[in-house]
């Protein structure tokens, strides 16, 4: 059991910002290679925390990046990533992103329908170049997440159907210069924590795969997409190592025999754990039919609980700036709210907390590392929410 450690250093930092503790995802990228097979590669979806501190000390363990736009590809590039470093993800993707993917090489598009295969093919033929890709599948498979982020649903989005992969075929048949099919992808979702949803999809997938190589495409690279979750109600990291040590057997079962190369992109495992929100008791307000507790942060710096209903635990940070349990007897509950004019703002519904919280206390909003800041908006025309980093002896400011 491990809590997320506040650092003293913190104190004097005005309030709302975010927090990272770098060592921590620094040991939870180490214990995940650790257990991965060895053809496993490791690319951080990069839209779960794109802080560069973070990037940088990811890149520095051997890590590559799974991108969806021209921003991420630049920041990449800016931080040190090499163009071999990236896959490009996303059902969106505009001529202009394509042709810079294309102009730095990069390793590989993941592509999600026809008329994209047929875009990349056209802007790679004009600029004389080759594109790797890979066929990102829709598997149909239904997964127990919240359904804004489960992708691998036959009526989701995202991903081609195993219907249109004779046309698929035939595209790629059509440009051998221009494209070159690397392998197939799949992601059903994020915040999955049952490990089966990934085996049904990854066997349905690999299915496709055999066929494919029947048909003489050399293929290399299985990308088994992202979303392990984590389990928001509690702190314990021994939790997570059990899912991680469960997902990677799976892998390594499941897929690593059967293909060269088995990339993975996931983003929420290895950095929701270390990032907190630090926010500032403004009012405590106590009316007939609820008590709250109003901060000076609110869904502007963390979307999740308003757009999700999702979990934050929160605690106060006594003067230590240590996380502090209530004493029993000593508590009551309150809506946590934020200060933006909505109704969903609300950072944590029916919380118990301290009965003697007062303005001027602070409080800790925690698993907020993915997809935390990266959300975040100046709804309200209120200030960006700024970002340090522990881990690297001083406290600094880092975007
Ligand atoms: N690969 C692809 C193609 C993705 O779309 C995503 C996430 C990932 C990898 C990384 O998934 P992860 O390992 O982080 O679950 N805003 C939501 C999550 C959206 C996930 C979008 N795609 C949230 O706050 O829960």
């Amino acid at each position: 059991m491990r809590e997320f450690y506040l650092d003293p250093q913190l104190g004097p930092f005005k309030t709302p910002f975010y927090v990272y503790d770098l060592n921590g995802i620094r040991a939870r990228v180490e214990l995940l290679k650790s257990r991965l097979p060895k053809n496993a590669h490791i690319h951080f979806a990069m839209k779960s925390n794109n802080n560069r501190a973070i990037l940088q000390a990811l890149r520095e363990l051997g890590v590559g990046v799974d991108l969806v736009s021209s921003g991420e590809m630049r920041r990449a590039r800016e931080v040190g990533f090499t163009p071999e470093q990236m896959i490009f993800s996303g059902v969106g993707k505009t001529r202009d992103e394509i042709s810079l993917a294309l102009e730095w090489n990069i390793h590989q598009l993941n592509v999600e329908s026809l008329p994209e295969l047929e875009r990349i093919a056209e802007l790679a033929n004009g600029m004389g170049k080759c594109a790797h890709v890979a066929l990102r599948m829709n598997p149909d498979v239904d997964v127990n997440t919240h359904p804004y982020i489960r992708t691998g649903f036959r009526e989701n989005k995202f991903g081609f159907d195993f219907t249109e992969i004779a046309r698929a075929v035939e595209i790629l048949r059509a440009h051998p210069k221009a494209l070159s099919l690397q392998g197939l992808t799949v992601h059903i979702g994020s915040q999955i924590r049952d490990i089966g949803a990934f085996r049904d999809a990854i066997r349905k997938t690999l299915g496709l795969w055999r066929e494919l190589k029947a048909q003489g495409f050399d293929l290399q690279s299985f990308d088994a997409g992202g979303g392990l979750g984590i389990d928001y109600l509690s702190g314990d990291l021994s939790d997570d190592e059990k899912s991680i040590e469960a997902y990677a057997t799976m892998l390594k079962n499941e897929i690593a025999p059967h293909v060269k190369c088995l990339d993975l992109e996931p983003g929420r495992i290895l950095v929701a754990r270390f990032g907190a929100l630090v926010t500032e008791v403004q009012y405590v307000k106590r009316t007939p039919y609820k008590n709250f507790i109003i901060v000076d942060v609110g869904m502007n710096a963390l979307l999740r609980p308003a757009l999700y209903e999702a979990h934050h635990r929160i605690v106060r940070i006594d003067e230590s700036q240590s996380v502090a349990k209530p004493a029993p007897g000593s508590s009551d509950v309150f809506d946590i709210v934020g200060p933006i004019c909505e109704s969903a703002d609300v950072l944590g519904a029916e919380r118990v907390m301290p009965a003697d919280i007062k303005a001027g206390d602070r409080l800790a909003v925690l698993d907020a590392g993915a997809y935390g800041s990266v959300m975040s908006s100046q709804y309200n025309l209120r200030d960006t929410v700024k970002e340090y980093i522990l881990g690297r002896g001083k406290i600094r400011e880092h975007d």
